[in-house]
């Protein structure tokens, strides 16, 4: 891994709704500026509940209608390897943020994030949970994680890779 890599690790509670919607944002946003070998994403939940599943089919659809299929994601639960292995551990709600603060060594705690500290013009602190919503509640969720996801790739770009000197 080249010392610029960054990783992010975005944390919902089912890893089924919110985080692998925000991979799949933040993966293609990632990709439209070029930088898929120095930025990387996963995601995780703070629940076992669906382990082993794939996301939910409304944000599957949602997301595939802008071309963005993240058919391929399994659902996984939070080990305490990523709190070492990732850069940024961006928490989709307050509840994922006190759990992931409670399981992170404390020397670690500068890792974690909530999704809409990245989009303060929103004025909201948390993503909804969509789970027991309808289409439109997907929605709007997916134009809360767009604009976080939006707003982290800028920070990052801002704080790991601007103003580098040219490779000799
Ligand atoms: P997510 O949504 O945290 O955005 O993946 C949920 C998915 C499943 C459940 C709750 C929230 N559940 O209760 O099973």
């Amino acid at each position: 891994m080249a010392s610029s890599d960054v990783r992010v690790l975005f944390v919902c509670l089912g890893n089924i709704c919110r985080s692998p919607m925000a991979q799949g944002i933040f993966e293609r946003m990632v990709a439209e500026r070029g930088l898929e070998d120095r930025v990387r994403a996963d995601s995780a939940a703070t629940s076992h509940w669906h382990a082993g599943e794939p996301p939910d089919e409304r944000a599957q659809r949602l997301l595939l209608r802008r071309g963005i299929d993240i058919g391929h994601q399994r659902g996984r639960q939070v080990d305490r390897d990523d709190f070492h292995r990732f850069d940024y551990i961006v928490a989709m709600d307050g509840a994922n943020r006190r759990a992931l603060e409670e399981w992170c060594p404390p020397e670690l705690r500068r890792k974690l994030y909530q999704c809409t500290s990245f989009a303060p013009q929103l004025d909201i602190s948390d993503v909804p949970d969509p789970f027991a919503g309808d289409d439109e509640t997907f929605l709007y969720v997916y134009d809360i994680i767009e604009a976080g996801c939006l707003g982290l790739l800028e920070h990052i770009e801002s704080a790991h890779f601007a103003a580098e000197p040219p490779e000799s």
